[in-house]
């Protein structure tokens, strides 16, 4: 792809509960065992929300750390997106909650593609940026999937845990950032992962609650078999249309989903393991929370570095697929894009007219008040 703008992702950040699920607690509360969930997955422990965690309180937190990052405040902010299936409620959009708790002045929505979400939001923040439209776009992955896991059931409950991964994506006039990328759906596999109850299908009901409706339902086999044919189909994909081939990648980061998976799509694409990054030991599936959080703390851990290029990719319920290119790099905004893009000149254009309108209007109304009461009084 051949652009004027470059979106480059210029902060990050990430929020972890501070309570850890291990496989040993999970033994005391259904049938299984360390050993199995080990070797069938490769989680070792979760993380589940505390009391006071909620998906946008997640999302701030992760959110601040990526503004301070960037070396931005939320007022600078053109747009925010936040990627989740676990909003605080049905109604608001929590992306407007978190736009309101970070102070910050712009547009915010939410958007649902399952664990695909955050790749679906960058690629999205990349079309505001290429376009001209916005300079500094914050996207958040966040997840609180424990309220929607079944703790009975072990043939889910062992794979999810909760978190929440905050990047600030910038435009740029240096080539980098994102490179390519490839957005996939095949609804007809909506069956493989699904809640069956809480929609505007089955409403909540007395039976949703007897026949634990309200909970994840997974057909993990075929999820399994999408997941290792799509993840490798995908990544190549998305690399080959950056110009490059798998080999020219410093840096895989998959959807942390199971190891076994991972592992699969890695021997497909002829990768090295030790190429390919995970961290799902620690977190298990945290949905859309799971690729960004793993690029955060590849970066925490020296992994990333400017200049290097990173495939990430994601599956997720719908069912859906995403991947993209990232050649990582935070150069500055040049002046000519952060001062006189035209999306800025009318958004401070406008934000002057209105103050100016304001403040005539308080410094006219005792007039209007006095010719009114006088015109009253003839
Ligand atoms: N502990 C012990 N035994 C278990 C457990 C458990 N937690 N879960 C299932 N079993 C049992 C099953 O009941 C079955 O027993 P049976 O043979 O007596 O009937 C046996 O283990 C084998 O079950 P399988 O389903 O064949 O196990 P499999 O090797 O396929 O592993 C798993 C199951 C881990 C769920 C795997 O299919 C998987 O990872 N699928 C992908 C699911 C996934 O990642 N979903 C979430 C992501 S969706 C997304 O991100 C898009």
């Amino acid at each position: 792809m051949i652009h004027e703008r470059y979106a480059k992702i210029t902060g990050w950040g990430k929020y972890v509960p501070e309570h850890v699920l291990t496989n040993q607690d999970l033994s005391q509360m259904v049938d299984t065992s360390d050993e199995w969930i080990t070797t069938r997955t490769g989680i070792k422990e979760r993380r589940i929300r505390g009391e006071h965690d909620t998906a946008s309180s997640m999302s701030v937190a992760a959110s601040e750390q990526a503004l301070e990052v960037a070396g931005i405040t939320a007022k600078d902010l053109d747009l925010i997106i936040v990627a989740t299936s676990s909003p605080d409620y049905l109604l608001p959009s929590v992306a407007s909650q978190v736009q309101d708790m970070l102070g910050a002045e712009c547009g915010a929505f939410s958007l649902v593609a399952g664990c695909s979400g955050w790749v679906y939001a960058l690629t999205t923040a990349s079309q505001f940026i290429f376009s001209g439209m916005y300079n500094r776009i914050l996207v958040v992955g966040v997840e609180i999937i424990s309220f929607a896991v079944d703790f009975t059931d072990r043939t889910t409950c062992v794979l999810f845990g909760d978190a929440a991964a905050a990047t600030v994506i910038e435009a740029s006039d240096e080539p980098g950032g994102v490179l390519s990328y490839e957005l996939g759906s095949d609804g007809a596999g909506a069956m493989y992962m699904y809640v069956p109850d809480g929609g505007s299908t089955s409403p909540l009901a007395q039976k949703t609650i007897d026949e634990r409706r309200q909970y994840i339902r997974m057909d993990g086999q075929n999820v399994f078999k999408f997941a290792v044919r799509t993840l490798s189909g995908s990544f190549k994909r998305s690399i080959y249309q950056a110009g490059l081939t798998p080999d020219d990648i410093d840096l895989f980061i998959p959807h942390q989903a199971n190891a076994r998976i991972i592992e699969a799509a890695a021997r497909h694409m002829r990768v090295p393991i030790d190429k390919v990054y995970m961290n799902l030991e620690r977190y298990g599936n945290t949905s859309a929370a799971s690729v960004p959080l793993a690029m955060v703390e590849a970066i925490e851990e020296g992994r990333l570095k400017d200049g290097d290029l990173v495939a990430m990719c994601a599956i997720g319920a719908g069912m859906t697929w995403a991947s993209v290119v990232v050649q990582m790099g935070t150069s500055e905004i040049s002046a000519a894009h952060s001062l006189f893009s035209m999306a800025r000149a009318r958004h401070l254009a406008r934000r002057t007219s209105d103050a100016v309108v304001d403040t005539a209007q308080s410094a006219l109304l005792p007039l209007y008040t006095f010719l009114y009461q006088r015109r009253k009084k003839k």
